[in-house]
């Protein structure tokens, strides 16, 4: 469920009149709903309450500050891949000790600085990082703590770019190699092993997947504490599926009857680093019609909005839902059929590249230049890997709380462009 509605012929953010803000702040603009936000923090919350688990918000996904703030101030903690990511949520407020710390490619900077914040575990995907790791962590006299990320070879079914935990990808390591790093960890006094990390991919829409996992993940558990080790952490990342064409996903609930019983009998902490399940309904893209043209038998609607605000459609096929801000025929549960009144279109924009499209064949009324177009499910993924490719300054941001909103982030300017240029 998400707070973006049609009401008097029009959609609506909460209680707030998309077309306002657009007038307002012009467009491409992404509007965010803090009441969506707060839903769906508290839906996972509370599907997990029974093991109190420490849910890391994935930065990755939404790193504006405004969404970092609200986050913390509901209790989320965060995930984060990057020294600018974990320096982002140091800005928001946030309580560095309840931070993990991923990716494959951690530089020692990266490593130094995440110490200096006490982060609660860094993710670890290699025998190379766990020495990097334990290196600065002496020249720093304090002790490194660290999960091996494990490769657990589930097939999350997910797009080929988004598939974690497979074997062949860059990420993790098999159980073999974890349990032998696991011997190196107990010999070195400047490591201590606090758990093991999965990530399956990004979205999974299927809950069998992370049954599998966990299982897994208890056996190894078991398997290091026999050993010696006190591992007290479970993480299972993040990568629960949302609603982007019609009821797809699941319910967070039904997650954690698969995942919490596992973790209580192996009596351990649970972390989850959900990103796209937060954030991804929570957020539109706002765009306008450009022109419209009729050429090689398909109608194209150009819009303002690009590959460059939105990449998902051109990088993964992404379907997103589309309809007009103030529609002449209203809009459809199912958007993938054929729609009375409508045509098919391919929304494109207006980069050098046929690979800038939103969608391709999508039923839509007519529309004319000027009109306002809302792209769906666009808060995950969205602003966060927007670029300025074609010299194209990136959108303003616009967070809704009821009829109130705030300007996150500010359209970037010509001058914004080439300010970092000598
Ligand atoms: N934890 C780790 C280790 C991850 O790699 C990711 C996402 C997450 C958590 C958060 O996953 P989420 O809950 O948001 O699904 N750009 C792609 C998605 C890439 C996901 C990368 N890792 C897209 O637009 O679909």
């Amino acid at each position: 469920m998400d707070f973006f509605h049609y009401q008097n012929g029009e959609l609506y953010c909460e209680e707030t009149r998309i077309a306002d803000l657009a007038a307002q702040y012009g467009t491409p603009l992404y509007v965010y709903s803090k009441r969506t936000l707060l839903h769906h923090l508290t839906q996972i919350q509370q599907a997990f309450a029974a093991v109190d688990p420490v849910l890391c918000y994935s930065v990755k996904a939404n790193s504006n500050l405004g969404i970092l703030k609200v986050m913390n101030a509901a209790g989320s903690s965060f995930d984060v891949v990057s020294g600018g990511e974990l320096y982002r949520v140091k800005q928001a407020g946030a309580d560095t000790s309840k931070v993990v710390f991923a990716g494959v490619g951690k530089t020692d900077e990266e490593i130094a600085f995440a110490l200096d914040n006490h982060v609660l575990m860094f993710n670890v995907e290699s025998e190379a990082e766990l020495d990097a790791i334990a290196r600065v962590a002496a020249s720093k006299g304090v002790v490194g703590p660290v999960a091996l990320r494990l490769n657990p070879d589930i097939d999350a079914k997910t797009h080929a770019k988004t598939t974690t935990g497979k074997k062949g990808n860059k990420f993790g390591m098999d159980i073999e190699r974890a349990e032998q790093l696991a011997e190196k960890v107990l010999a070195d006094p400047r490591l201590s092993l606090r758990g093991i990390h999965m990530h399956l991919g990004s979205p999974i829409l299927t809950t069998e997947p992370y049954a599998a996992a966990v299982v897994k993940a208890a056996e190894v558990v078991a398997r290091f504490r026999a050993r010696g080790h006190d591992t007290r952490w479970i993480n299972l990342g993040g990568g629960f599926g949302i609603n982007y064409r019609q009821q797809e996903a699941k319910p967070a609930s039904a997650y954690a009857d698969v995942i919490v019983p596992t973790v209580q009998q192996a009596g351990c902490r649970l972390a989850l680093e959900p990103g796209r399940f937060i954030v991804g309904n929570a957020g539109v893209l706002i765009s306008q019609v450009i022109f419209t043209k009729r050429e090689g038998g398909k109608l194209f609607v150009i819009q303002d909005a690009a590959m460059n605000d939105l990449v998902r459609p051109a990088m993964y096929d992404a379907f997103h839902r589309i309809w007009p801000v103030q529609p002449r025929v209203p809009a459809p549960t199912n958007y993938e059929a054929e729609i009375p009144g409508c045509e098919p279109a391919d929304v494109v924009g207006p980069v050098c590249e046929s690979g800038d499209y939103l969608a391709k064949g999508r039923w839509l009324p007519p529309l004319e230049r000027g009109e306002l177009v809302c792209t769906f499910s666009a808060g995950a993924y969205g602003m966060a890997m927007a670029s300025n490719y074609n010299s194209r300054p990136r959108a303003c941001e616009v967070l809704v709380d009821g009829n109130q909103h705030t300007v996150v982030r500010r359209r970037e300017t010509y001058a914004d462009l080439v300010a970092h240029e000598m």
